[in-house]
């Protein structure tokens, strides 16, 4: 998990530790999401991103039915995505057997879930830095199966290690790949917005040239 402030240099994380069940139990979301001294983010800010990614989907005027928030953790975008899509059902995918239990997520790994939908929202927030590389392609490239409209994925970079992070409350404990790596991948599915939000190719969306990188995403019919 991540938490923003510039910090002082000190040396690199290790470059992986494999996820396991242990890794993502009641100990890791006490310390880094429920103790309020220590904690990443704060239910203030998960509201503001969660207003902030319906406001663009409300923007482009896109129909949403399913929400896929995939590595939902405690589901603290669900209360905003909700107000703003009471009618959509909202899919929190979680690799953490004791999250899974206690809120009735589904259980899997992006890597590999299938689904016999897909989503007009699909979210993947600060998730990725827990997968090796292999795992993260798959990832990736999962959800461009999954997600048909609107995508928001933002993961701990190597570029937020050096530069962003507040190293002193960022789990250090993950796989640490330039923003650009992802750029690449995503791009083979979405058109890149900005601020996190991806657009997938051949959805039903206007934007104009300058609203989003390089180019005019989709022409009105
Ligand atoms: C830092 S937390 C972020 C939680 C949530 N997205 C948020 O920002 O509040 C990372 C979450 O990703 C989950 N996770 C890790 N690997 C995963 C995988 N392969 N598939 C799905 N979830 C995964 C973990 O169980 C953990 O709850």
């Amino acid at each position: 998990m991540t938490a923003r402030v510039r910090p002082p240099a000190r040396p690199a994380p290790p470059a992986i530790v494999p996820t396991n069940d242990k890794r993502f139990g009641p100990a890791y979301y006490r310390r880094f999401y429920r103790d309020a001294g220590q904690a990443v983010t704060s239910r203030m800010e998960m509201r503001a991103r969660g207003r902030m990614i319906a406001g663009f989907v409300d923007y482009c005027e896109m129909p949403v039915r399913r929400i896929l928030d995939a590595g939902c953790g405690l589901g603290l975008l669900r209360p905003s995505l909700k107000r703003a899509f009471p009618n959509a059902d909202y899919v929190g995918l979680e690799a953490s057997p004791y999250l899974c239990r206690k809120y009735g997520w589904h259980r899997g790994s992006l890597a590999t879930w299938k689904s016999r939908h897909t989503y007009e929202l699909a979210i993947c927030y600060d998730v990725m830095q827990y997968l090796g590389d292999r795992d993260a392609t798959r990832a990736l490239a999962n959800l461009g199966r999954l997600a048909r409209g609107i995508l928001y994925f933002s993961a701990l970079t190597e570029e937020d290690w050096r530069f962003i992070a507040d190293r002193g409350r960022t789990d250090r404990d993950v796989a640490l790949r330039p923003a650009d790596w992802y750029r690449a991948r995503l791009a083979r599915n979405f058109h890149e917005v900005g601020v996190g939000l991806w657009l997938r190719r051949g959805a039903q969306a206007v934007l104009w040239s300058l609203e989003a990188h390089g180019r005019v995403l989709a022409r009105r019919a």
